[in-house]
């Protein structure tokens, strides 16, 4: 979570009446409806919202679709390269979500959207997952409950489930994500927090590099809003009465934010350094880590590409940003790499006599890395390169 934040009217404490303002529409009960937010239960991070009208008036639910994963069928085990950069665009920024990857705890998916909102519905709300959606190109504002939230290139946007929300791009043409959709909540690394709960000096990013909503949005609009609400794998429409960002303030730990990847302060030594310099993001389940552009080791013979490697423990996904990954050929921007756990995987042949001509990397890419065994689905199937587990062979 990142730290405390509060924009807006909020009570003097909690669980006390905040008066309406006599001068708006709506008069109600004459009070504020305050609602209260949790991810993991009442003893852990939560916030506490004050709407203009109570958030739980739905006048009509109805099954608006299935969404499935579909799982490809089974392989034997071997590494993949996906190539995604070419995906067609479709849908909106929900509905055009491709899942690619898959476990219990978290789904990878790719999205090019070709309209920013389907007319069907107003706002988009994950019910049971928090997405953490990475940027790859575009820009635009994030609307919430919480209020607005700018976005840009290479941000990674984490959004809370249950955040009633819509993106707002600048440029719909330009808008392509990367979205990591986790059972879990998205922590910052708890090594990279002293006892106090600051981000220590010496970790990768701090408290300045996170941003959460500037602006509160309140609308007073009694009419009725649609919600696209997720929950497992089905989308239920639910028809809202009033503007479900009415909120004329809250304050707490759970909110939307953004880090842009341009920000991780990467950390260097004379010789490799393992991937966990590398972490962003900690998640029961997995972990995401910025391979952003840095110095390269810098001992006269270090040889500066990982070694070969037995993961055992998870199934390694890297998904690359842009510039010449150093221990790969072949791969390109919107490439997946899928290296799973059982067997190795190391620098492509030719690779580490290059790299002791380099100072530096300007790569920027994505890694996650999941506990659990991945599934591909048929649409990751159907992007897969069959030639890349012999691609060792040189
Ligand atoms: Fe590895």
């Amino acid at each position: 979570m990142p730290h405390y934040l509060k924009l807006g009217l909020t009570p003097a404490k909690h669980h006390i009446r905040l008066p309406r303002d006599k001068t708006v529409s709506h008069q109600g009960e004459g009070l504020h409806y305050e609602h209260v937010v949790t991810t993991e239960g009442f003893d852990r991070a939560y916030s506490i919202a004050y709407h203009l009208r109570p958030p739980t008036r739905t006048k009509q639910v109805d099954l608006w679709r299935d969404v499935s994963l579909q799982p490809a069928a089974p392989a034997p085990l071997r590494h993949h390269h996906l190539k995604s950069a070419d995906l067609a665009r479709a849908g909106d920024p929900y509905t055009g979500r491709v899942p690619l990857l898959f476990n219990d705890t978290m789904v990878c998916h790719r999205c090019r959207p070709a309209t920013a909102m389907a007319r069907e519905y107003d706002f988009y709300r994950n019910g049971q997952s928090d997405d953490v959606i990475f940027v790859w190109s575009g820009g635009g504002w994030l609307e919430s409950q919480y209020g607005r939230l700018r976005y840009r290139q290479d941000d990674y946007i984490v959004i809370p489930r249950g955040t009633i929300h819509r993106l707002v791009p600048d440029d719909i043409t330009k808008e392509d994500y990367l979205i990591l959709e986790s059972a879990h909540p998205v922590r910052i690394p708890a090594r990279y927090l002293h006892p106090e709960g600051q981000i220590r000096m010496g970790a990768p990013y701090s408290e300045r590099d996170f941003h959460g909503p500037t602006e509160i949005l309140t609308h007073d609009d009694g009419g009725d809003f649609a919600i696209l609400t997720k929950s497992r794998h089905r989308y239920t429409r639910n028809v809202v009465v009033g503007h479900p960002h009415d909120v004329v303030g809250w304050d707490g730990y759970i909110y939307p934010f953004t880090f842009n990847a341009n920000d991780f302060e990467p950390i260097t030594g004379t010789v490799h350094l393992p991937p966990p310099i590398h972490q962003t993001f900690e998640i029961n389940g997995f972990v995401i880590c910025t391979f952003a552009p840095r110095h390269l080791d810098h001992h006269p013979e270090a040889v500066k590409v990982p070694w070969a490697h037995d993961n055992t423990e998870a199934d390694e996904v890297l998904f690359y940003v842009r510039g010449e990954f150093g221990s790969r050929k072949g791969i390109a921007p919107g490439s997946f790499t899928l290296h799973p756990q059982g067997i190795p995987h190391g620098p492509h042949p030719g690779t580490t006599l290059r790299s002791f001509g380099l100072d530096r990397t300007e790569e920027l890419a994505v890694m996650f890395d999941t506990q659990q065994p991945l599934q591909l689905t048929t649409a990751a199937l159907a992007m897969d390169d069959p030639n890349y587990p012999l691609s060792w062979l040189g």
